[in-house]
């Protein structure tokens, strides 16, 4: 099975490389450029023998996210690439896995029986900002042309390979000594980057042996 991944430098894109996934780098395919003939024609290229495609790439970015002057970047990025590289896996013969976020729900946890209970995948996606809107809207249009979606949430690496990560920012500060104050509103399950990219390749391998 050849996989290949995009964001191959990213926290789980590089956990990806160590199951076997070859790596696509911004240098390789810069997402930025979706929309262009020449990205189409980049990534055809890329996908020539591929089993499955996996997109680990995006503006993960959520505060500059909201900063106007990046908006089209933060759109091309994490909507239209994703929609297009999904059409263009599906033209090729390529199984496409499109990693997203459970930012695409709202703030507020669903309440049942008077109680809040965790996201179920089909509840309806309500996003509260920018990154969330734009991730939303690449799901959307990644499902349309046949690809799957993962969502996945605070997304950790660990000490082997510290990434963009709650986990590396605190360990650093307890580095430096500082004694940070955090928010203490926010819920959520944290994901190490190894066993999602382990999950990930066990869905590659599904799909490749023609399930769904
Ligand atoms: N981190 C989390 O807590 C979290 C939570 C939920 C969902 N997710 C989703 O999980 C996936 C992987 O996240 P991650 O934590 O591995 O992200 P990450 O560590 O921030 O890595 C993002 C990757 O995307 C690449 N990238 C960004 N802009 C690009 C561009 N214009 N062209 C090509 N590549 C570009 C980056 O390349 P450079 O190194 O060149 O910048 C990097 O390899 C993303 O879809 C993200 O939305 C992440």
């Amino acid at each position: 099975m050849k996989v290949l991944v995009t964001g191959a430098t990213g926290q789980v894109g590089r956990e990806l490389v160590s199951c076997g996934a070859q790596p696509v780098t911004r240098a390789d395919l810069d997402l930025t450029a979706a929309g262009t003939s020449d990205f189409a024609a980049a990534a055809r290229d890329l996908l020539a023998g591929v089993d499955v495609l996996v997109n680990c790439g995006a503006w993960t970015d959520v505060d500059g996210a909201e900063d106007d002057t990046n908006a089209v970047q933060v759109e091309t990025v994490n909507t239209v690439a994703p929609g297009e590289l999904a059409d263009i896996a599906a033209g090729e013969g390529v199984r496409f896995i499109h990693v997203s976020t459970d930012y695409v729900f709202s703030g507020a946890p669903p309440v049942e029986d008077g109680s809040p209970r965790p996201w179920r995948i089909d509840d309806p996606v309500a996003p509260a900002n920018v990154y969330g809107r734009t991730k939303a809207a690449g799901e959307v249009d990644v499902l349309a042309a046949g690809g799957t979606v993962v969502r996945t949430s605070w997304v950790w690496s660990g000490p082997h390979a510290p990434g963009r990560d709650f986990v590396a920012t605190m360990a650093a500060l307890a580095d430096r000594g500082v004694d940070p104050s955090v928010v203490d509103d926010q819920v959520g399950r944290p994901t190490y980057a190894a066993d999602l990219a382990a999950g990930l390749w066990q869905l590659a391998e599904v799909l490749h042996s023609g399930g769904t």
